[in-house]
């Protein structure tokens, strides 16, 4: 038994951020941020929430895969920037979806989010729990940065993407590795809430993501394409097999390395970044989404999909669309 993706959808809050109007905000210009990190414009929430992006995503996959609310079995979000602490986002989702029969909850993995919630439900759907699952990855990271930081404030971008799976009897997901180095946390990080209590007052307590970006840099463009290879082993191909690479999307330098550490030709890696900027989880299901809509993704397609982020966490999994 194995688990395909039968529909996916996305969502992006209706204002775009240019690199040009953050010039206005922080000493950077249009052309540095290009050249260090290709990205050229990002969404940012207006208003909109995690759980409202979420809810976008999740009706247009729906729609995608020709399949009813009522139908989902398991509703699994991934997000880092919830806008509750409780209930969760997918609880939020669930009512707005009116996904009554399903079993709902978070995973945050931060970056490698929608990947960790793929695998999990995998797990679940080949473990025969659960028959369908709706699984989004959805961020409103805008609320988490540091916009006097233009470290990070150029990075990062709001949005939703979404896909349903269901089990299969042939092809679908193929195999998986993810892997975990919590004695990193500190490269990416972000505080969630100040303990503030009658008893004890938090001091230095930074609520916005403070990164280390060379650190994360090299440590992405060195354990991605390990995990890719290790991922690829487990399905028994190898890197000539693979059609696309749909990667994480945090900058066009670290796809470009990878792609060379793999020796891969640079057109199979799809880039949107230069329009979205690094969406954390919601950067693969968004990019998997465009594909599908563009009819970029064909039957019997072999895909991999690599998300790295804070944690540290990294993985990659293999598909036959
Ligand atoms: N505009 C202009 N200058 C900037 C800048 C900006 N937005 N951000 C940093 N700089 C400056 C720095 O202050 C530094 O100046 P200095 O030499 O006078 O001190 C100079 O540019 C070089 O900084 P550095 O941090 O070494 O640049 P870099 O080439 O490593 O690029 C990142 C910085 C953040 C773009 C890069 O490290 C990166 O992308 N890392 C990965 C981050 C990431 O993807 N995180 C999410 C992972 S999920």
């Amino acid at each position: 038994m194995s688990m395909k993706i039968i529909g996916t959808g996305s969502a992006l809050p209706t204002k775009k951020l240019e690199n040009e109007e953050l010039t206005k905000l922080v000493d950077t210009s249009d052309e540095w941020i290009r050249e260090r990190t290709g990205i050229g414009a990002r969404h940012i929430s207006t208003g909109e929430t995690v759980a409202d992006l979420a809810a976008d995503a999740c009706r247009k996959a729906l729609e995608n895969a020709g399949r009813e609310a009522s139908e989902v079995e398991l509703l699994l979000v991934a997000t880092c920037s919830p806008e509750t602490e409780i209930p969760c986002t997918a609880c939020q989702v669930q009512k707005m979806l009116g996904a009554g029969n399903a079993v709902a909850f978070d995973l945050n993995a931060a970056c490698s989010g929608f990947l960790f919630a793929l695998n999990t439900v995998y797990a679940y759907l080949t473990a025969g729990i659960y028959r369908n699952a709706l699984i989004a990855g959805t961020e409103v990271l805008s609320k988490i940065i540091d916009w006097t930081d233009r470290g990070t404030c150029i990075l990062f971008g709001d949005g939703a993407g979404a896909v349903m799976v269901e089990q299969c009897v042939e092809g679908g997901m193929m195999g998986f590795v993810q892997h975990s180095d919590g004695s990193k946390g500190n490269v990416l990080a972000c505080g969630s809430r100040k303990l503030e209590n009658p008893w004890f007052l938090e001091k230095d307590f930074v609520p916005y993501v403070r990164m280390d970006g060379r650190e994360v840099f090299s440590f992405a463009v060195r354990q991605v394409p390990a995990s890719i290879e290790e991922a690829l082993g487990k399905s028994g191909i190898t890197v000539d097999d693979v059609d696309l690479f749909v990667l994480h999307q945090a900058n066009r330098r670290i796809i470009e390395s990878i792609a060379q550490r793999l020796k891969a030709d640079i057109s199979k890696f799809p880039i949107n970044l230069d329009r979205v900027g690094n969406m954390s989880s919601a950067a693969i299901p968004v990019l998997l989404d465009e594909l599908n809509s563009q009819g970029k993704l064909i039957p019997g397609m072999t895909l991999v999909l690599s998300g790295f982020g804070a944690g540290l966490t990294y993985g990659a999994c293999v598909i036959k669309w």
